[in-house]
């Protein structure tokens, strides 16, 4: 079974009854179990709206959502934030830590209010702690840690109750180029050695080029769709050479970047 089944969908914002934009029309998508997919198209095109769909925050107004064969919007409010709280794990741009607490209590927050018990957390923690190699910055806060750090620890956060899916929007988008990299090798490192699978909207070339496949929309609708071969290089390349074919706001793409 696919974790995401994305059916017919579709998004119109409206106000006061009257629609006033038609953000998304007609996307199927579907993730299999350890897949890494990345979404990108210029701006405006749709991957926030569609991510948010996807991530159970907003309804469509037509076509269905299933995740892990469930179909949100047949949960209740309650059924709903338990369903969001095992199933996703979210990454966004601005890391979303709380600074009162250090890197550890905010990686394990998810776990600590779900109940489980201390040694069941450190178990859960340890593999993370060695892989996205966040060892050293465990008692500091967030002020005291890079965005490469933060990033890193925010991807432990969202996955520490290993979700079906992970989510994230623009997860460099605030980092240097060596931070983004070192990112990316993390979050391939989840993919690859602790199994997670993940949806990424990403405007930069080079964090996509770790997915295994890119779909591309505009305006509202899938436009096309690249699959990664075994070079990284090469796929970049085939990345660069489809936002050129997609066409639109791309100003503030890096493509100088190896
Ligand atoms: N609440 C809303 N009401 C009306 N229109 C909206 C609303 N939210 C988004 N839109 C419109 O829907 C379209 C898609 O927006 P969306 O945020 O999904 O784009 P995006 O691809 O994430 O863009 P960016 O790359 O700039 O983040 C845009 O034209 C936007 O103006
Ligand atoms: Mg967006």
């Amino acid at each position: 079974m696919s974790v995401l089944k994305a059916t017919a969908l579709g998004k119109l914002y409206s106000s006061k009854g009257n629609v006033v934009f038609k953000a998304l029309e007609d996307i199927d998508l579907e993730i299999n179990p350890g897949e890494f997919v990345g979404v990108m198209g210029p701006s405006g095109s749709g991957k926030t709206t569609l991510l948010n769909l996807l991530a159970t925050i907003d309804r469509p107004t037509s076509g269905t959502v299933q995740i892990n064969g469930v179909n949100p919007v047949k949960l209740n409010p309650a059924q709903l934030a338990l369903f969001r709280r095992r199933e996703l794990g979210f990454v966004f741009q601005d890391y979303n830590l709380l600074d009162t607490l250090t890197i550890k209590e905010n990686i394990i927050l998810p776990l600590v209010l779900g109940g489980v018990r201390p040694a069941e957390i450190g178990k859960a923690l340890e593999p993370l702690v060695e892989l996205l190699q966040i060892d050293g910055i465990l008692g500091k806060r967030t002020y005291e840690v890079s965005g490469g750090q933060k990033q890193r620890a925010a991807i432990a956060r969202a996955i520490i109750h290993k979700p079906s899916l992970l989510l994230a929007d623009e997860l460099t988008g605030n980092l240097d180029s060596k931070a983004a990299k070192d990112v990316m090798d993390a979050l391939k490192d989840m993919n690859e050695q602790y199994n997670a699978t993940i949806l990424m909207v990403t405007h930069d070339p080079f964090s996509a080029s770790y997915c295994q496949r890119i779909v591309f929309i505009k305006d509202g609708r899938l436009f096309s769709e690249i699959r990664r071969g075994s070079n990284r290089q090469t796929f970049f390349q085939q990345i660069l050479d489809a936002l050129s074919v997609l066409g639109g706001n791309f100003d503030d793409v890096p493509f100088a970047r190896p």
